[in-house]
């Protein structure tokens, strides 16, 4: 029967990878999958990570399985380091995409049935939440002239939803245009979100790559003292550059102990008819960071040192683009990994096969997959492609 199965396309994004990879040309430049670079291109492994994994070398004493919800230690390391003392149900999760999956299939058991999501999203948002078999409702909530939210638009959005509706929102660093809310903003929508009966879904997959950690946390940290149930889907896999050891976390927050004991069972059965439970090491790295003080200190100046890349790249970008399109100027303005560039696939095509420049289907681009030196490259072989021309 298997015969049967059509062959479906690659994943956009990580077939872009490969693509680059099988480029022999020198130049060029990968602006496709949000993976952090530095300046000479490699996505190095953090040193306070290598150091935790030294010491979970010579500390670890057994491989035995740890249950479904995953690392203790690195469910409550992680939840007191992001969120204080709140009580919240706590998975570890495959990644931040795990995380969603987990978030759409507990919503399901829950009973609800369908999630809003402001478009353009990252693309695998959709599949993800079709894949947990509930409906996705669109609408716009990107003004793309200006690289920022449509306010107005989201507004008048979240006022639809209906009691048990779903919000999927970004916490921060949008993906794909790195357009930000700003608190007063965030405090509008938990109002609505409230006013509604309406969840939020938050996912965090960048959080430290947009304003500061503790800035790009403050919306989510609004939501959950605003309104009585939240989920918040994190990822780990950027600011902590474990991208392949897949490790995430869903936190939920419940109304009161009962219901949150309840949705904390809920995701460990569910955890275990998928994968049964998740792999230790990338949370035993977190948590070995999280819980020494001279390690976590390490980690948040090497977190910051990446944040500050990507915000020089920016700026830089936003200059240089700006004489051929003016609306690079909200290049600088937006936060965290990505931005979209006004081209069209037939654009895109020709700055891959021309130009050795990678970048999704979108016009998105990988910020930090960018060198300071290529960024002249870059606009010269957009100028060719005819971005500002018309
Ligand atoms: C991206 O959007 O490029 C990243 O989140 C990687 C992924 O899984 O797509």
């Amino acid at each position: 029967m298997l015969d049967t199965l059509p062959t479906r396309p690659q994943d956009p994004l990580l077939g872009l990878l490969r693509l680059y990879a099988a480029d022999p040309r020198p130049g060029k430049i990968d602006l496709g999958v949000g993976v952090y670079r530095d300046e000479s291109g490699r996505t190095p492994v953090l040193d306070a990570v290598k150091a935790a994994e030294h010491r979970i070398w010579e500390r670890q004493d057994s491989k035995s399985y740890q249950g479904m919800e995953g690392d203790r230690a690195f469910l409550a390391a992680f939840g007191a380091f992001l969120f204080g003392g709140r009580p919240l149900a706590a998975v570890q999760t495959i990644g931040g995409s795990g995380a969603l999956r987990l978030a759409a299939d507990l919503l399901l058991e829950a009973g609800s049935r369908r999630i809003w999501v402001g478009t353009p999203t990252w693309p695998n948002h959709q599949a993800i939440i079709k894949a947990g078999r509930l409906e996705v409702v669109t609408y716009p909530a990107i003004d793309r002239a200006r690289g920022a939210v449509d306010f107005p638009a989201l507004r008048e959005a979240l006022a639809r939803l209906e009691p048990g509706d779903v919000a999927l929102l970004h916490g921060c660093c949008h993906n794909p245009t790195g357009a930000g809310l700003t608190l007063p903003q965030w405090a509008e929508i938990a109002a609505i979100l409230k006013a509604r009966g309406a969840v939020p879904l938050v996912d965090l997959a960048y959080m430290g790559f947009g304003q500061g950690l503790r800035e790009d946390l403050a919306g989510t940290q609004l939501l959950l003292e605003e309104l009585p149930e939240v989920l918040v889907a994190i990822s780990c896999s950027k600011n902590f550059a474990l991208y392949r050891d897949r490790i995430g976390a869903l936190f939920v927050q419940a109304k009161g102990e009962a219901a949150r004991a309840a949705a904390q069972s809920t995701m460990e059965s569910l955890a275990r008819v998928s994968y049964s439970m998740p792999a230790a090491h990338g949370a035993a790295v977190v948590a070995t960071i999280l819980e020494d003080d001279t390690l976590r200190a390490g980690w948040l100046v090497e977190l910051e040192g990446m944040r500050r890349r990507i915000v020089a790249l920016r700026e830089a970008l936003a200059a240089q683009l700006a004489p051929l399109w003016p609306g690079a100027t909200a290049i600088a303005a937006q936060e965290g990994m990505f931005t979209m560039l006004p081209v069209t696939p037939e654009q895109v095509t020709r700055l891959r096969e021309a130009h050795g420049v990678y970048m999704a289907e979108s016009g998105r681009i990988n910020m930090a997959g960018l060198r300071e030196r290529d960024v002249p490259r870059l606009v010269e072989a957009l100028r060719q492609v005819g971005l500002g021309a018309a």
